[in-house]
Order: structure tokens, then sequence, then C-alpha cells
């Protein structure tokens, strides 16, 4: 398997993969929407709040996460990881995690301070991630699921309310995604 940052010209396989997997494990209409959500990340986010992971295997697609910029309250350099896809057929073998932390890993070098999720924290906690308290730390919108609002620093200082989050991009500016 090869991981590789994610290429403009991958995006229709890539949007692909997300519509794919998620009808597969939520039904075809959970699948539309997140392909939409991927969709709209690649075409209206600027270059440099947007990157992207991929894995290959012999050339074929089969995982991808994408990283969007945040706005906090103490400006710091902060992204959200959201959505994240493995190829149904290729769950369960490791692939998420390594995605992920390959991904964590290039935006620690990259001066990235903080890294939230919304998603299951018995997944995400594998690689890092710890539940927040949405009511300190508050995310853009009214969490229906705040169960699953995560984060972790990637310096040495502990995430606090001074991280709460102002505004994310364009793409995910939307109540029904939180
Ligand atoms: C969730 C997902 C990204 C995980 O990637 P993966 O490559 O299959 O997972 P990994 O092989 O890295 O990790 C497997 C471990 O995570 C656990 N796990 C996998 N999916 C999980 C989930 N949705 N919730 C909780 N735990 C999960 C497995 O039980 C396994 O645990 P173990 O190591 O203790 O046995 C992938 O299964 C997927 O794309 N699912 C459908 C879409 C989705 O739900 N995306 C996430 C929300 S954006």
């Amino acid at each position: 398997m090869k991981i590789a940052q994610y290429q403009a010209s991958q995006a229709e396989t890539v949007i692909e993969l997300f519509a794919n997997v998620f009808s597969d494990s939520e039904g075809a209409d959970e699948g539309q929407v997140i392909a939409r959500l991927v969709d709209d990340l690649i075409t209206t986010t600027d270059s440099k709040d947007l990157i992207g992971f991929v894995a290959t295997e012999n050339e074929f697609v089969i995982g991808c996460i994408f990283f969007s910029r945040l706005v906090t309250a103490n400006n710091a350099n902060a992204f959200i990881l959201s959505p994240v896809a493995i190829n149904t057929e290729n769950q369960g073998q490791g692939i998420g995690q390594k995605l992920i932390l390959e991904g964590l890993s290039y935006l620690k070098a990259t001066g990235v301070e903080r890294v939230f999720s919304y998603g299951d924290p018995n997944y995400y906690n594998k690689v890092g991630f710890k539940q927040i308290n949405d009511s300190i730390i508050t995310a853009p919108f009214t969490l229906t699921y705040p169960e699953g609002w995560i984060a972790q620093t990637l310096n040495e200082l502990e995430i606090s309310k001074q991280d709460s989050v102002i505004s994310c991009v364009d793409a995910l500016n939307k109540q029904k995604y939180w």
C-alpha cells in the first residue's frame, strides 16, 4: 500500500470512493450526501485550507481522508479531519489508522497545532483523539452527537477553552453535517 497527498486529478475517483463506501455502510442517501460534501470540499476550498491523503494498492484507490482548516478563538493553526473512507473490501486491515497517522504526522511537521474531528471516539481514540466537551470547547454548530466531538494537540500544549472553534470551511458550514 502507498500513501500520498491527494492530487486534483484524483477528484472523480475519490468522490466515487466516498459514495460507494458510505452507500455500503449507511445507505445510498448517505452515500450521496458524503459524495456531495467531498465534491464541495474539493471544488470550493482554497488549497492552503485543504489537504487530502490517498491510499493506493497497485494504483487502485482504497482509502482517502481530508483535513480542512478551522478558525479557533485563539487563532491556533487548526484543522478538522473529515471525512474518512476506506474501500469496503479493505476495511479492518489497519489502513484507516495508517492513513490518519500519516496525515497527522504531515500536519505536525508543517506546524499544525490542533486537529479536531467528529466521529466515533472508539475508533478515533486509536489514533490519538480524545473526547472534548462542546460546552467548554465549542463547535461551530450545535452537535447532534456531542460524544463524537474529539480533538488532539500536535504540540505540547493541552487543548483548552481558548481552542473553541469559531468557523470551518464553506463546504462544512452546514448544520446537517454536525
Ligand atoms: C471507519 C473506517 C474509516 C475505519 O477504517 P479501517 O481501515 O476499516 O479501520 P482500521 O483497520 O484502521 O481499524 C480497525 C479497528 O477499528 C475498529 N473500527 C472500525 N470501524 C469502526 C467504527 N465505525 N467504530 C468503531 N470502531 C471501529 C475495528 O473494530 C478495529 O478495532 P481493533 O483494531 O481493536 O480490532 C472504515 O471502516 C470506513 O471507511 N467505514 C465506513 C465509512 C465511515 O464510517 N467513515 C468514518 C466516518 S467519517
